[in-house]
């Protein structure tokens, strides 16, 4: 019983492979590389290097493998660089899934999971986001996830296949140091840079509507995401034909980044007294998640707090930058 994991050797693919293996599946991985890490695989999980938009490649790959489901992760991840290239973004990230979803079919595949991004409701102005807030995406990036959503969700009723999309809030930490996010694009890393120069950290923005004025978000440790994918295979496995789900992952709690500073802080020992920049463009003051639906569906539930993440990506980001001194 084997299911392919695209993207398997990215920051995300990486945990949910290991998380998989650790629950029993058998795992293929297809990674094209481009950010993915060789490395990051355990050295029993076959990797083949490829990209989602190879039709043949893939028929090769579930065929060859037996695969009974997709965990389809692969995609590109950037919202700033999707104002830039939508192009690339929506061929990347709506014609790969298309592709992986056209070989699926074509063999059999009944097991379809898609990693889509709360970046699908843009800015939401309800204090619990749940599944049935609407979708307002304010960026490519977002609508390639949404338009992605409603291609699996057609292709399963129409092929009678069992999927679930799942909605990551902001993912951070790592399950180990080997695994965390090698690149700095969200607060945690963006901060042990700038700790790392000797600079302050930013924040962007402190006249938000919100109790201490700066954003407020949902951080979810990226070892619950994977384990919320096994709980998601469990349940395509045993109800393939009930399962055409849409769900969030989050914990459900709101931590603003004042807070996420004060514990950054006390974790890494360093000051963290930040410099207040202007707003950045496109961010909502508050987005988190009702975690609700995804508790009843597949009874699954974060286990990690925030000190377990920022702690582990801590651990992660000096064995990529050891200290100087
Ligand atoms: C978090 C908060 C910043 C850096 C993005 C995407 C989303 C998803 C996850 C998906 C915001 C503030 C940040 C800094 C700061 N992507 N901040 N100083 O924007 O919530 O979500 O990543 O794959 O779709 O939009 O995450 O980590 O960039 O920011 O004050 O140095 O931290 O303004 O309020 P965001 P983030």
């Amino acid at each position: 019983m084997t299911w392919l994991v695209t993207g398997g050797a990215g920051y995300i693919g990486a945990h949910v492979v290991r998380a998989m293996v650790e629950a029993g599946h058998g795992v293929v991985v297809l990674d094209d590389l481009s950010t993915g890490d060789v490395a990051r695989l355990p050295a029993d999980v076959p990797l083949v290097v490829g990209s989602t938009l190879d039709r043949p490649l893939l028929g090769t790959v579930l065929r060859e493998h037996a695969v009974v489901g997709v965990l389809h992760v692969a995609a590109k991840k950037q919202v700033g660089e999707s104002v830039e290239q939508p192009l690339r973004y929506y061929r990347e990230n709506v014609e790969g899934l298309r592709v992986v979803l056209e070989a699926a079919v074509d063999a059999g595949v009944g097991r379809f999971l898609l990693s889509s991004s709360a970046a699908v409701y843009g800015m939401p102005d309800v204090d619990l986001v749940t599944e049935d807030t609407p979708c307002r995406p304010i960026s490519p990036y977002g609508e390639t996830k949404l338009a992605g959503e409603w291609l699996v969700r057609a292709t399963g009723r129409a092929a009678g296949m069992g999927t679930v999309s799942l909605r990551y809030f902001n993912v951070a930490g790592a399950a180990a140091p080997e695994l965390a996010d090698p690149g700095a694009f969200n607060l945690v890393p963006m901060v042990f840079e700038r700790l790392d120069a000797g600079e302050p950290p930013r924040v962007f923005g402190d006249d938000y509507p919100t109790p201490d004025g700066t954003c407020i978000r949902d951080y979810i440790h990226v070892a619950d995401i994977a384990s919320a994918h096994v709980a998601a295979v469990r349940r395509l496995t045993e109800r393939p034909d009930s399962t055409d789900l849409v769900l969030n992952i989050g914990r459900g709690e709101g931590v603003s980044v004042h807070e996420m500073l004060a514990v950054i802080g006390e974790v890494t020992g360093l000051d963290t007294t930040p410099v207040v920049t202007p707003r950045r463009a496109g961010d909502p003051a508050r987005v988190v998640a009702s975690a609700e639906r995804i508790a009843q569906e597949l009874g699954w539930k974060a286990r990690f707090g925030v000190a377990e993440m920022v702690s582990s990506a801590w651990s992660g980001w000096r064995r990529q930058h050891p200290a100087q001194s």
